[in-house]
């Protein structure tokens, strides 16, 4: 029993530096949530699937050119013909409409950190404006 007494608040700590660690950690945040809604599809690498998926690694083209839309396209989808890297897609992404304006910029940080050629990361109040201007 005293074994436990002493242990049991010594894990709960280390479960809790831990879970702070994670929520604190922006980029980490936005990989784990990448792997979760989006790595099914574009691949763990980004680098998506043949003609029906298209790559988000190496097409900082696209993502600079469409840098207003991103946060929109992960909440609500998108169905359009798009090129990316000389290539068409014409099948429909869906969005996640659970995800918040923090989720959405951690993502998109993450993606840019990792796959975006040097493209400034977002700010919060920008991704909470282009939320709030999404085409319905
Ligand atoms: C069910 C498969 C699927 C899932 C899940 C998915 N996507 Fe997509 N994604 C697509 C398809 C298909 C397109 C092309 C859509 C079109 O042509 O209209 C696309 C397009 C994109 C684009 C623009 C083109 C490019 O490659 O740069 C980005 C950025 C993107 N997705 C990011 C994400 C992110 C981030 C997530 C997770 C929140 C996600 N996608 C989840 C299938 C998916």
């Amino acid at each position: 029993m005293r074994f436990l007494k002493i242990t049991a608040p010594a894990v709960l700590a280390v479960f809790a530096l831990a879970f702070a660690y994670c929520e604190s950690n922006p980029y980490r945040e936005g990989e784990r949530l990448y792997k979760f809604h989006c790595s099914n599809c574009h691949l763990d690498d980004g680098k998506g699937l043949g003609a029906l998926i298209p790559p988000i690694a190496g097409a900082s083209d696209f993502l600079d050119a469409n840098r207003e839309r991103l946060p929109c396209i992960l909440k609500y989808g998108l169905k359009d013909t798009i090129e990316v890297k000389g290539v068409r897609y014409a099948e429909a992404m869906p969005g996640v409409p659970t995800l918040s304006a923090i989720q959405i910029t951690n993502i998109l940080n993450f993606i840019h950190h990792t796959w975006g050629d040097g493209l400034p990361p977002y700010r919060l109040d920008e991704v909470e404006h282009l939320l709030s201007e999404c085409p319905k």
